[in-house]
């Protein structure tokens, strides 16, 4: 029988930090030139697979920050472009550098699996990272290359428009939340995400996962939570 669907608390940042974190983004300029009410006509719209080539090629031509001296290439995303999940992590690590793709390392591994353990191939859902470009020695990410690319960012879910986004690891939440609220506090309710409000799911980091497998029962309790929300709130 069909039960009522679970009713997630849903959190936001204050609306006046929220505003701060964006404008200093400058992402508010960029959502409200792509609103659909800002566009004049249709003819002078660029089609959805023109979007991503033109996002593609500026990531890979990107200079906005110090980590385009010395990435070895920049790791745009990959994954079903019109995907129900949308996945967020860091930055690429030393492998994800090399192979131009996020998530391809030991982390990367677990990720697969943690996602098969709720239906998923990594090719259904789009992949992407806070940073487009590594940073040297795995460093966290900088406020300014986060203000340089997390338009990027911003920009490819607008295209994928997911049913819900799963940020994985402190890092990636706090900087699509703008907030500084301790992992723990995040994770276990829905957040919002953009101007379309795209449900969020905090969960740890496989690479911490790694480390500390003891916290996978509590993954796993997340992965549950975004399944509930990708598939319209369907109740265990
Ligand atoms: N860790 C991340 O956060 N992203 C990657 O792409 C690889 C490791």
């Amino acid at each position: 029988m069909d039960r009522a669907p679970p009713a997630p608390a849903v959190t936001a940042p204050s609306a006046a930090r929220r505003a701060h974190y964006l404008d200093a983004l400058g992402i508010d300029a960029y959502l409200s030139r792509s609103a659909p009410a800002a566009v004049a006509s249709t003819a002078t719209t660029p089609a959805p697979d023109d979007e991503w080539e033109a996002l593609r090629a500026e990531v890979a031509g990107c200079t906005k920050c110090r980590l385009c001296e010395t990435r070895t290439q920049t790791v745009f995303g990959v994954g079903d472009p019109h995907a129900r999940w949308m996945v967020i992590g860091e930055a690429p690590g030393a492998e994800e550098d090399r192979r131009g793709e996020p998530f391809v390392g030991r982390a990367g591994q677990l990720l697969n699996s943690m996602l098969r353990a709720v239906g998923l191939a990594r090719e259904s859902v789009f992949i992407a990272n806070i940073l487009k470009c590594r940073p040297p020695g795995n460093r966290d990410p900088g406020p300014d290359e986060v203000a340089s690319c997390l338009p990027y960012l911003v920009r490819q879910v607008a295209l994928v428009e997911p049913t819900v986004i799963l940020a994985v690891g402190r890092i990636a939440a706090q900087n699509l939340l703008g907030t500084d609220a301790p992992l723990a506090r995040l994770r276990g309710t829905v957040h919002r995400f953009g101007e379309a409000g795209t449900p969020l799911v905090v969960t740890y980091h496989p690479a911490y996962l790694l480390r500390s497998p003891g916290e996978k029962r509590k993954a796993w309790d997340d992965l549950k939570l975004a399944r509930s929300l990708a598939d319209g709130g369907r109740a265990e």
